[in-house]
């Protein structure tokens, strides 16, 4: 897909998955807290708090994927989000072997991206320290973008009944989600 269609993936406000790689090793976390800034070129803000391992390997690679996950994803999704990779018994073991994620390599920065979701963003980071520090919100720039045509193609997503399982899911709080399962075509008004 064109880059610059790349925010219109996180249009909707979708809950996403944060994966980052430090050398060989990888981590998973969610996050429900990013918006897209700018289409061209494609830019989102997103909120990774202090606490997580996910910082740690931003801090000091300066890239994530966001990856976006569907109806079908939504246990994995609450449970990195609930657990740390801070826990990892690490070289043995990430989130994504203990929980048998699939991944494969993103293709301009190869960061793992997770199989079956729906949308995949590799982004580098736009150094904004005191952004980062203050509100723990990072500034990304995406260099790649890829979607599961069967849901977002030509820019737009396709949220009708074929695919109930590739819906996107938003977060309610406490692991409960609500799926984007229709969308309408608004109309201006007449004046
Ligand atoms: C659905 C969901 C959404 C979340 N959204 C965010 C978020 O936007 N930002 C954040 O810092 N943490 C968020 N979290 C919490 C992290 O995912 C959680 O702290 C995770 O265990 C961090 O993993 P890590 O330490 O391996 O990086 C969310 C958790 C869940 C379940």
């Amino acid at each position: 897909m064109k880059l610059e269609q790349a925010s219109r993936l996180l249009n909707h406000g979708p809950t996403v998955l944060v994966s980052t790689m430090d050398g060989s090793r990888r981590n998973l976390m969610a996050a429900a807290w990013s918006m897209p800034v700018e289409f061209t070129p494609p830019r989102i803000a997103i909120v990774i708090d202090k606490s997580t391992f996910t910082r740690e390997q931003v801090a000091s690679t300066g890239m994530l994927a966001l990856n976006i996950p569907c109806r079908a994803l939504a246990d994995l999704t609450y449970t990195v989000g609930s657990v740390s990779g801070h826990e990892d018994p690490m070289p043995v073991q990430d989130k994504f072997d203990r929980y048998g994620i699939a991944s494969f390599a993103g293709p301009t920065l190869g960061l793992p991206l997770v199989a079956g979701c729906v949308g995949w963003l590799e982004c580098r980071v736009i150094a904004e320290p005191h952004t980062e520090q203050a509100y723990d919100t990072f500034f990304v720039e995406a260099v790649s973008a890829q979607s599961d045509i069967r849901v977002f193609a030509d820019g737009r997503w396709r949220l009708d009944g074929s695919h109930p399982e590739l819906h996107t899911l938003h977060h309610l709080g406490a692991g409960l989600f609500a799926v984007a399962a229709e969308t309408l075509q608004a109309r201006a008004l007449p004046r």
